[in-house]
């Protein structure tokens, strides 16, 4: 007689805690698809779903690559021609001390490295309210509590200082930092790199700048890496392939590990431990890094040029449209209007993809104030979509709440 396992197999108890928004929802969806809807998506942010495309010339790169045979394991660290084009994108974007290197699949696999390797059970590391859900699924998989930050709508969704100053306690081992932001597409001011820079120095933190956005600044004014801010301060400034570069595919990013040598030696180590454990990131794609960073960079005002327009269509809707406001975005895609309705907002969000078909991700997704309520827009898509879908949403609003 054959043995039947009739036991459920059940998942390790941490993972309750493991969420992503974004992609969770993609399941609704596709039911609405299957009963024959177009759903019109503003929730994923990926540029490839949209009108953009990867530069050319970087896709010729991972080709060529493959051609001459770069089809085996790479080093650890990454491929020394990539290391060494990422250093000196360090250096343009004006960190002079940095101590190391490293490529990952991409930002995710940074974040995920970065963070196992510094924290023991019991200690915590400060992640901003609203948050990229990445962030807490990995602490929720390592079995550490959340400890968050409020970013302040009023401040334009910078860090709220006093509220960072509250939570830092003497288990805190680091703070995150997503400049320019998602969910909230706000840009750090210099004045308030100083300011956290000093709160880190003062209590010994690790600074993990997530920079993934950093060439998408949407008007006119710079991006200023927290790592240049501060040379003296150890940072891991996060960069990758996915945004910038149109190529999210692939699976690059990075870490450039910046602060006092003999202060971020032990750390690097642990760092490379894991890295050697995973063997390494993709191979042929690593080709593609340094003609990323210093080959032609003429699709960045092609891509700045739609985000400004798309974003100001979404900015303008928010505003005429009763209910919602929204701090108009400097740098990334993502808007995140505020929403003043009776119910929840993962409500609103299911219902309007129900009733009207339009994908958006609710605040409480990603973390907010108690009492207030949002919503995230990709907004990637082109005009006439982006319309399209802000017709659906204002009349879905009427017809629900008026
Ligand atoms: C702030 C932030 N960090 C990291 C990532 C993940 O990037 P990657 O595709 O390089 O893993 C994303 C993706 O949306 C992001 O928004």
């Amino acid at each position: 007689m054959p043995l039947t396992q009739t036991r459920e197999i059940a998942p390790a108890q941490r993972l309750e805690n493991v969420r992503y928004a974004i992609r969770d929802l993609a399941v609704l969806a596709d039911e609405v698809t299957r009963q024959g809807h177009k759903v019109l998506p503003l929730n994923v942010g990926d540029p490839l779903n949209f009108d953009f495309e990867t530069p050319a010339h970087l896709i010729e790169a991972v080709y060529k690559a493959m051609r001459d045979g770069k089809n085996g394991y790479a080093p650890s660290p990454g491929i020394k021609e990539a290391l060494d084009a990422i250093r000196r994108e360090a250096g343009r974007k004006g960190i002079s001390s940095v101590r190391d290197a490293f490529v990952t699949s991409g930002v995710s696999e940074t974040v995920d490295i970065c963070l196992t390797a510094l924290l023991n059970p019991g200690e915590d590391l400060l992640t901003p309210s609203p948050d990229y859900p990445l962030y807490s699924a990995v602490l929720a998989k390592l079995g550490i509590s959340l400890n968050t930050y409020y970013l302040n709508e009023e401040d334009g969704w910078q860090p709220d200082l006093d509220d960072i100053r509250r939570k830092i306690t003497p288990r805190t081992r680091g703070i995150v930092l997503i400049n320019p932001n998602n969910p909230t597409g706000s840009v750090c001011s210099r004045q308030m790199l100083g300011q956290i820079a000093e709160l880190a120095r003062r209590h010994n933190l690790v600074i993990f700048a997530d920079e993934i956005y950093d060439k998408l600044i949407i008007d006119d004014d710079p991006h200023v890496s927290i790592a240049a801010v501060a040379p003296d301060v150890p940072v891991v400034t996060f960069g990758g392939m996915s945004k910038n570069y149109l190529a999210p595919g692939w699976r690059i990013g990075w870490g450039i590990v910046s602060g006092e040598a003999a202060s971020v030696q032990p750390y690097i180590e642990g760092i490379h431990r894991l890295l050697r454990s995973r063997l390494c990131a993709n191979h042929p794609e690593q080709y593609a890094i340094k003609a990323a960073l210093e080959g032609p960079q003429g699709h960045l005002v092609e891509v700045r040029r739609k985000l400004r327009s798309r974003r100001d269509l979404t900015v303008q809707w928010c505003n005429a449209t009763p209910r919602v406001s929204c701090v108009s975005p400097r740098g990334a895609f993502y808007a995140y209007p505020s929403l003043d309705i009776p119910e929840g907002d993962d409500v609103f969000v299911k219902e309007l993809l129900m009733q009207k078909h339009v994908l958006v991700v609710h605040g409480s997704g990603f973390g907010q104030k108690p009492g207030t309520k949002h919503f995230r827009i990709v907004f990637l898509p082109d005009e006439e979509m982006l319309a399209k879908a802000y017709v659906a949403v204002a009349e879905f609003m009427r017809e629900r709440y008026s």
